[in-house]
C-alpha cells in the first residue's frame, strides 16, 4: 500500500509553476490510485507564517487555496484535503524531531541561505521558524507515513532532509517507527519566471507579470506571455543554458500540452524552428489557456460555496487526525513519552 502526501502554502493563488510542478501530479496520482493507495494533501498554513502574514489576508488565502484544490480536480472522497494547523500532531511531531535535527544541516539548506543572504546584518530579523521550516515539513510527511511525495525540484532538498531525520530517529530509538519517503519530482521540475528566466517562477516575486496565475483570464495569459523575456536570435531552438527565456516557453508548451506528440523538448523545438518569436508566444498562450481554463471556471464555482468548503475542511481534518494519531502513538512510545 502506498501513501501519497504533499503540501502547498496558502499564500495566494497558485501559479503555473505550482500547477505543472506539483498540483497536476496530485490529480493524476488521484486518478491512477489503486484501492490501497491513500492520498493526503495539505494546505500548509503553519509554513505560511514563517514570514509575516496579515491575519485577514491569510484567512482569505486559506479559503481560496482550498477552493483551488477542488478546482484542479481533487475529490474529497478520494483524497484527504486539510488545513495543516487543524492537526496539532504536525507541530507536536515537529518538536520531537527538532530534538534530533542538526542545526548545522538546517543552516546549509538552500532556502535558508537564499532567504537570509539579504539580511546578514540583522540577525534579529531572522526567525527560528524559518530555520526549522524543514523540520515541520519532515513532520508533515512522516506523521502521515507517506511513502511518496510529489513535488517540484525546489523541494527535493527538504525531502532528503526528512529521510535523514526518519532514518536517524529509527536508528536512535530502534525499530521502523518512521517511514523515509520517496520524492516524486514532476517532469516539469522547474518552471522559470517569465521576467527572469534564470529564476524559478514564484508567488513572492514583486513583478506579477513574472508568473501566470491559475485564475488569470485568457487576455491576461496572452499579455504576460507576449511580454515574456526572450532574446533576439533568429529562429526557435531549445537551449536552456544559452537561451533560457525561449527554452522556458518551450518547456511550458511541452508540459502544458495534454496530448504531447513529442518525446522531448528538443523534438518539439525542431517543429517550431521556423516560427517567429511572436508565433511561438501565440502558440504557448493557446496551449496554456486550453490547459487551465477549466480550472478558472471551476474555481469561481467552488469559491462561493462556503458551506461546501467548510464541510470539506472538516471532513479532511477528521481523516487527517486519525492518520496522525497512529504515528504519534508509536513515536511517543518509542521516545518514552508515553
Ligand atoms: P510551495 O507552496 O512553495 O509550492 C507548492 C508546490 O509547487 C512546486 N513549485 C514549483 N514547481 C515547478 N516550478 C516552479 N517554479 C515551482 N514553484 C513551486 C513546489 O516544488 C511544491 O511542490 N515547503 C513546501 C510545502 C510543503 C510540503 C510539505 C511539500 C510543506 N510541507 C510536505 C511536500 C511535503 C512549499 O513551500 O511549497
Amino acid at each position: 500500500p502506498k501513501t501519497i502526501f504533499s503540501g502547498i502554502q496558502p499564500t495566494g493563488v497558485p501559479h503555473l509553476g505550482n500547477y505543472l510542478g506539483a498540483l497536476r501530479q496530485w490529480v493524476t496520482l488521484q486518478s491512477e490510485a489503486a484501492k490501497d493507495t491513500t492520498l493526503v494533501y495539505s494546505l500548509v498554513d503553519l509554513h505560511a507564517i514563517t514570514v509575516q502574514q496579515d491575519p485577514k489576508q491569510l484567512q482569505q488565502w486559506k479559503k481560496e487555496s482550498l477552493a483551488m484544490l477542488l478546482a484542479i480536480g481533487l475529490d474529497p472522497n478520494k483524497s484527504t484535503i486539510f488545513h495543516q494547523s487543524d492537526i496539532p500532531a504536525h507541530a507536536e511531531l515537529m518538536w520531537i524531531l527538532s530534538c534530533q535535527a542538526s542545526t548545522g544541516y538546517l543552516g546549509r539548506m538552500t532556502q535558508w541561505k537564499d532567504k537570509t543572504a539579504n539580511e546578514k546584518d540583522s540577525s534579529k530579523k531572522l526567525k527560528l521558524g524559518l530555520l526549522s521550516y524543514p523540520v515541520l515539513q519532515a513532520a508533515d510527511v512522516l506523521v502521515h507515513r507517506a511513502t511518496h511525495v510529489p513535488v517540484g525540484h525546489d523541494q527535493a532538498q527538504h525531502l532528503e532532509f526528512a529521510r535523514e531525520l526518519a532514518n536517524g530517529f529509527n536508528h536512535t530509538f530502534g525499530g521502523d517507527v518512521l517511514i523515509p519517503p520517496e520524492t516524486l519530482i514532476s517532469p516539469a521540475r522547474r518552471v522559470m519566471s517569465l521576467k527572469d528566466p534564470m529564476a524559478k517562477m514564484s508567488k513572492s516575486h514583486p513583478n506579477p507579470n513574472s508568473r501566470i496565475l491559475l485564475t488569470d483570464s485568457e487576455e491576461t495569459i496572452r499579455r504576460k506571455i507576449k511580454a515574456a523575456v526572450t532574446d533576439s536570435m533568429d529562429g526557435i531552438t531549445y537551449d536552456p543554458e544559452g537561451r533560457p527565456g525561449v527554452s522556458n516557453l518551450i518547456d511550458i508548451l511541452y508540459h502544458s500540452d495534454a496530448h504531447p506528440a513529442y518525446s522531448s523538448q528538443d523534438e518539439l523545438a525542431k517543429d517550431l524552428a521556423d516560427l517567429s518569436m511572436r508565433e511561438l508566444k501565440d502558440r504557448v498562450a493557446d496551449t496554456v489557456e486550453t490547459s487551465i481554463k477549466h480550472i478558472r471556471a471551476s474555481y469561481a464555482h467552488f469559491l462561493h460555496d462556503n458551506d461546501h468548503l467548510d464541510s470539506v475542511a472538516a471532513q479532511g481534518a477528521e481523516k487527517a487526525a486519525k492518520s496522525a494519531a497512529i504515528t504519534m502513538k508509536a513515536v511517543k512510545s518509542a521516545v518514552g513519552l508515553s
